[in-house]
């Protein structure tokens, strides 16, 4: 490897630049609300190779940064890491951690997250008639959601500044992964969170890691409020994604999905969108590759709402996303439950500059892409689903091509929300009014997927009576 060219890991050379103004502050200097003091708005992570940093400006004419980090010899080094005993380099985050010089090897808190699947999608791909469906897995994480490539970041950022409270509002899976990552750490945990409005799996996690766990009358933006007025009375370090370091661990999965397509750029990533840092994390990850030079194209980014949950949807079909109205949310996929959007602004940059699109799907097509996924072996929880319902969506309007490659983020494990589940395969899910107008062929689909559990007398001939009424049952030989 060339070691003139990289960057050495434990370099922390970075400034936090605002995404409203432009001002660029000493990381030190920040607000402990994360936001700009002159206009409010969130800070990105800014290196001296970024895209229109001040070190890179007299060599804009160059593709890449001259004497910034080589792609050939990352992309060597990245894989190289897999083998290694080194937690850092096992970590899927840390092992990009050239790109992600924030804090000295020393501090990183890792529980070796990232490195999630990519699966193949074949039967939604069939369906929806495509020759190829991707799906990024980002569930199969240690704490089985996608946050942990976030948290292993601003953790660590957290235990570098000398903090011992961390806190965060959630709608369950923030809160999951920062009790983890804080108890690996040995820091104290406060988790604010709507009451009754997450589900239990993820309520169980933040007790089971020891964390301060507060369930508060009201909603996740009603948590946020609160917790915004806390972390400015209280040292305690914020660990909701206007922390940008949140996004630095974020965008790792867009290396991945590079990394495991053999660096062919895939035509679509279709991403949930609550809080709206994930598409802004990954739209950072695909822009800074293509900055460097890894790739020459970046992928359309489209994010999928909740019709229930749907401010940036409302904003872009109303006024091309030059403001956004809060909206009081409601959906059963509880983790994108959120109706005031901190990085909604990231957002609409991002859907803008790749080219991508917002779409907004209803209960009912969440809970059948929910059932489509588990059926192909993967599953996940109602939040990820909306990608595969919005995509359908998408391909119908024409705006995904059927040869077109896309991939679908799932950002949390089928066991975070068993409940949901078990309610949709009993047929207790979805209210009348919310079945009304499924076509024939809707209906189909959703028995064809039903796998209600039946209660039998302890006997073979009741089980085998059972069989013999399915479809393709046993045959005796
Ligand atoms: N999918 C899952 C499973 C989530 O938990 C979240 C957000 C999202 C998608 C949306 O990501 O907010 O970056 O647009 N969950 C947060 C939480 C808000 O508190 O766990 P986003």
């Amino acid at each position: 490897m060339s070691g003139q060219s990289q960057i050495t890991s434990s370099a922390t050379s970075h400034v936090l630049l605002c995404t409203g103004c432009s001002e660029r502050i000493n990381p030190k200097d920040v607000a402990s609300n994360f936001r700009c003091r002159a206009c409010g708005d969130l800070y990105e992570v800014e290196y001296p190779w970024s895209e229109g940093a001040p070190a890179a400006a007299p060599m804009e004419r160059h593709p890449r940064p001259v004497n910034g980090p080589n792609p050939s010899a990352l992309r060597y080094l990245w894989q190289e890491r897999r083998t290694s005993t080194l937690s850092i380099d096992q970590s899927g985050v840390w092992r990009f951690r050239d790109l992600l010089p924030i804090v000295s090897d020393d501090k990183i808190t890792t529980l070796r997250e990232g490195n999630t699947p990519l699966y193949e999608m074949p039967r939604s791909a069939a369906s929806l008639g495509m020759n190829w469906l991707l799906a990024k897995h980002q569930g199969m994480n240690p704490t089985g959601s996608f946050k942990d490539a976030g948290m292993t970041a601003a953790l660590s950022v957290a235990v570098a500044n000398g903090y011992e409270w961390v806190a965060c509002a959630s709608t369950g899976n923030t809160s999951a992964a920062m009790a983890a990552y804080a108890a690996r750490a040995g820091l104290r945990s406060l988790v604010l969170i709507p009451e009754g409005k997450i589900a239990w799996g993820k309520l169980s996690q933040a007790m089971d890691y020891g964390s301060t766990t507060i369930q508060l009358r009201t909603d996740f933006d009603g948590c946020v409020r609160v917790l915004t007025e806390i972390v400015q009375r209280s040292p305690i370090y914020l660990l909701n994604s206007v922390n940008p370091y949140r996004l630095e661990g974020q965008k790792t999965p867009a290396f991945e999905i590079l990394e495991q397509s053999d660096w062919q750029v895939p035509h679509h990533i279709i991403v949930p969108g609550g809080n709206l840092a994930n598409c802004s994390a990954l739209g950072k990850g695909f822009a800074e590759m293509k900055h460097l030079g890894f790739i020459r194209r970046m992928p359309k980014i489209s994010v999928i709402q909740a019709a229930g949950a749907n401010p940036l949807y409302t904003s872009l079909r109303d006024n091309g996303g030059v403001s956004l109205t809060p909206v009081s949310a409601d959906t059963r996929a509880t983790a994108i439950r959120i109706g005031n959007p901190a990085s909604w602004k990231k957002a609409v940059r991002v859907i803008a500059s790749s080219g991508g699109w917002c779409e907004e799907v209803t209960e009912r097509e969440i809970a059948l892409a929910k059932a489509e996924i588990g059926a192909e072996g993967i599953g996940c929880e109602p939040a990820s689903a909306v990608t595969l319902a919005g995509l359908k969506k998408l391909v119908a309007d024409g705006r995904v091509g059927k040869e077109e490659t896309a991939v679908l983020l799932l950002t949390g494990h089928t066991l975070k929300d068993a409940q949901y589940t078990i309610d949709y395969h009993r047929g207790e899910l979805l209210n009348e009014r919310e079945m009304a107008g499924a076509s024939q062929a809707e209906l189909a689909q959703h028995a064809g997927l039903r796998r209600e559990p039946l209660v039998l007398n302890a006997d073979a001939d009741s089980i085998l009576r059972a069989l013999d009424s399915m479809a393709g049952a046993p045959q005796p030989a």
